[in-house]
């Protein structure tokens, strides 16, 4: 199937991010927010981040111009008709989730793969509420997508072989590196990084090291680009009591147990930089 309008569901951190990638790599883009504010919010994040592309001589000033002219905004699904393949990135709720793949089902043509970005949720459940489910896998990216090189596909017991090969293909023709996990409560990536953050967080909490320490131990000792904490602030501090909640909700596993400090600072509003202020502050 030759794949020319890739459909992205979200334009928030990830969708936009997605959307950007996708239009790089010459493909058109649909890309569709709930509300008109939130589209424009996350047309302009393409817009700064591939001004960014530009000062740091990534692309031309004219391949940003073509960029930007492949992506379309729209709050309308309908719009999906068009699409050869479509990713979501909405937000992670599994309910919401079910009712976009059950729109996108009868939206788009019979043969158009449906890919999701979840980061943790059950690709089988979202592949139950189509009439295709052999053609719904995930294709998890990573933030900032267009900096990540990273994809992690997600095969479903219902995912079709052909809808892997294509899917992969298209990855790679995005410039992604490859990995593949089972429909497993966080897949590969989360279901190492989320122990290794709560670990982070009861470490601070039990006072046995600052904050600041145990951040320059994992990025001096470790060489990691961002300390654990930092990490959490970076992706979400609620997106990572998320994911632990929900892989430890299916798996019991006490290892994604969520630290008490974890669910008050997202009860109180510290949700990492998106909000101002996490373990670190940041200002506008
Ligand atoms: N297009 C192309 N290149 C771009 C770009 C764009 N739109 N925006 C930035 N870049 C390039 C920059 O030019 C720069 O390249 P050079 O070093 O060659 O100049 C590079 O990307 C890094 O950009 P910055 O200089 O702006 O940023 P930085 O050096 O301060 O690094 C960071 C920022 C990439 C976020 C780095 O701190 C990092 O890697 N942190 C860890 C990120 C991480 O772990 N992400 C995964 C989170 S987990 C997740 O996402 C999954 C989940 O399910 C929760």
């Amino acid at each position: 199937m030759s794949i020319k309008t890739v459909g992205v569901v979200g334009c928030g951190l990830m969708g936009s991010g997605i959307a950007e990638v996708v239009a790089k790599n010459g493909y058109s883009v649909i890309v569709r927010e709930v509300n008109d504010e939130f589209l424009q919010k996350g047309l302009a994040r393409i817009r700064a981040s591939t001004q960014k592309a530009v000062d740091r001589n990534k692309i031309t000033v004219e391949a940003r111009d073509q960029l930007l002219a492949r992506i379309r905004g729209t709050t309308h699904l309908e719009e999906f008709s068009e699409c050869d393949y479509v990713v979501e990135a909405a937000i992670e709720n599994l309910n919401l989730k079910k009712d976009i793949f059950e729109r996108l089902d009868s939206i788009t043509r019979p043969e158009v793969i449906l890919a999701s970005n979840t980061s943790s949720l059950s690709i089988a459940e979202m592949a139950a509420k189509t009439k295709k489910p052999d053609k719904v896998l995930g294709m998890h990216f990573f933030n900032p997508v267009p900096v990540m090189p990273l994809l992690e596909m997600v095969r479903s017991f219902m995912t079709s072989e052909a809808t892997y090969e294509t899917s992969r293909a298209l990855g790679k023709a995005l410039g992604k590196q490859i990995i593949v996990a089972k429909d497993y409560p966080g897949f590969i990536v989360n279901a190492l990084l989320v122990p290794f953050q709560l670990d982070a967080i009861r470490f601070y909490e039990n006072g046995m090291a600052s904050k600041e320490d145990i951040d320059k131990g994992v990025r001096l000792g470790l060489n990691h680009p961002m300390g654990p904490l930092e990490l959490c602030d970076f992706v979400g501090i609620d997106t990572v009591l998320f994911i632990a909640d929900e892989v430890y909700n299916e798996t019991k596993d006490p290892r994604y147990a969520a630290p008490p400090l974890l669910r008050r600072m997202v009860a109180a509003g510290y949700h990492g930089r998106k909000t101002g202020k996490g373990f670190y502050e940041y200002s506008k």
